[in-house]
This record gives structure tokens, sequence and C-alpha cells, in this order.
């Protein structure tokens, strides 16, 4: 059976939603393909290579596969990742990859799981990984669509927008750790800058209709972004390049590379996204579906 799950985009609040601010995240219309079948001992292939159970190569699968058989047993699987998801960028690769295996997991040996089962085992895995995680990344490539997070109430979201990669990794248990680390020396000071990330998520979810001020919003959540230390130097150097093209940009995620998002009028977009090697992405409704 094969199933598919998107991948998202934090449009604002990532990081101070780990600390229970509002954030504003979509689906992205870019998916996760996995194929599985009964198999005498277990395979996992993606552009990796092809291992066994392995946590270091295969880690968000292999957990997958290991909390699937806690419900169902399983004596040999075989199971191939295929992604438009670009890797370790800020796009929700590893939940989508996650989300789209387990839902293919049930499909082929008929475990009955609903979404909202699917979505409570990657939550597990996310944490079986990495340790940390708002739960975020999982429930939307779960559901699809945009949401008010923590509420997670849905939000009416027609939008485009410019992802370009900086082709640096982003490592999310990395970025996570480290703003925690540094929010020990300074509590308070991290305290008021998540407040302020807060107020910006919240302005950008009021006006999600009529998105005037995003490009403000955007500078200003990037800002704070820096300021608790979790951009970089080609993050920066690309924003102050794609501003110069009209388009307001801010990292997307977790940051420490990965990827930009960026918004602006829809030819500056092309035109940014060809000389920048970027592509135009657009909120995505579906989530994690059985392929045909
Ligand atoms: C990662 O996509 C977003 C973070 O806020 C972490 C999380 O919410 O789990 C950095």
């Amino acid at each position: 059976m094969r199933a598919s799950a998107p991948g998202k985009a934090f449009l604002f609040g990532e990081h101070a939603v780990v600390y229970g601010r509002h954030a504003l995240v979509t689906a992205i219309n870019l998916r996760c393909y996995v194929d599985v079948s009964k198999g005498s001992s277990i395979r996992i292939t993606s552009p990796l290579g092809t291992t066994s159970l392995d946590f270091e190569v295969h880690p968000y699968v292999s957990f997958a596969i290991k909390r699937f058989s806690e419900i169902e047993k399983i004596n040999g699987v075989n199971v191939k990742i295929e992604s438009e998801i670009p890797v370790a960028s800020g796009l929700g690769s590893s939940a989508a990859v996650t989300v789209a295996t387990l839902a293919a997991l049930d499909a082929e040996f008929e475990a009955g799981l609903d979404k909202e089962d699917v979505f409570e085992l990657a939550r597990k895995v996310e944490l079986d990984v990495q340790g940390v995680g708002s739960g975020t990344d999982p429930f939307v490539s779960t559901f699809g669509g945009a949401w008010q997070i923590p509420e997670r109430k849905p939000i009416s979201l027609d939008m485009e927008f410019l992802v370009v990669d900086t082709g640096e990794k982003s490592i999310t248990s990395e970025m996570v750790g480290g703003v925690a680390e540094r929010r020990k020396v300074m509590p308070e000071v991290y305290e008021k800058i998540f407040d302020a990330i807060d107020v910006v998520s919240i302005e950008a979810i009021k006006n999600v209709s009529n998105q005037e001020n995003y490009p403000e919003l955007f500078r200003i959540n990037q800002a704070l972004l820096k300021a608790i230390g979790v951009s970089s130097r080609k993050i920066e150097e690309l924003i102050e390049k794609l501003d110069e093209f009209g388009i307001a940009a801010k990292l997307t995620g977790a940051g420490g590379g990965g990827c930009v998002i960026g918004i602006g009028q829809e030819d500056k977009l092309m035109n940014a996204a060809q000389k920048f090697g970027g592509m135009i992405v657009r909120a995505e409704k579906e989530g994690v579906r059985v392929e045909q």
C-alpha cells in the first residue's frame, strides 16, 4: 500500500511555540510518498540507501515501524520512500515521512487506525528521535490545512510563497536544544522575546484574510528569531538579497540553515525563484492519504 503526507511551513511562531506561544502553520503542496508491502524481513529503501531497522540512517521510519509494531505484529516489511520535500530544511520532511509510513503500514496491515491515532503515534516518534518538539509538524502533516497553534484551530489560508534553500542543514533537536540552553542563562530575556513572537503571530492570525502587514510581520519575526540565535549568516544574506528583489523573507522551522520563505507580488516571486533556485509553494488543504 502507498500513502503520502504533506510537508509544512511555519509562517509565524516557530520556537516560541515550544514554550506555549502562538504560531501560524500550514501544510504545503510538497509530499512524501511511502510504499509498504509485507515481506520476510525489514527493508527500508530511500535515497540514503537500503537498510534494515536503522536508527541512525532512517531514524523516523525505524521508530515508526517500532511504534506501529507495538500495536500490530510485524514479521517483515518493505518500506520505500520518495519525497518531494527537501530533507533537513525546515519544511517538515521528518514528520511527513513518519506520518506517511504509519498510514501505509496501517493500510497494509489493516490495523484500523484513524488520523488521530496516526498523529499520536507520529508524535511519539518525533519525541523518540528528537527528544523535544511541540508536535506541530506531525499534527499539520496528518491533518493538512493551516492552523492556529496551540489551540489547533483551523484557519482558511489561500496563499503562495517562495521557498529558497540555503543549502545548510537544519537539525531541529540541535536548534531547539540551543534555544533551551540560552534560555536557561537568561530566562527573563527569552520569555519576553517569546512574548513578542506571540504578539506577532496573533497579529498575523487576525490579518490572515488581508495580509497587507505580512511583509512587516515577517521582518519582525525574523529579527526575533535572530535574537534567539537560530538564524545564520547564509540565512541573513539570502534574506537581504531577497529584500532587494522586493520580497520579505524569514527562516522557517528550526533554522540554523534550511529554507527561507518569502512573500511578495507574484512576478517578483517568480523572478526570485529563478534567480535563487527556489520554488513557489502553495498552502495545502489535504493531509495524509492512502494513494489508490
Ligand atoms: C520545527 O519545525 C519547529 C520548532 O518550533 C520545533 C517544534 O515546534 O517542534 C522549531
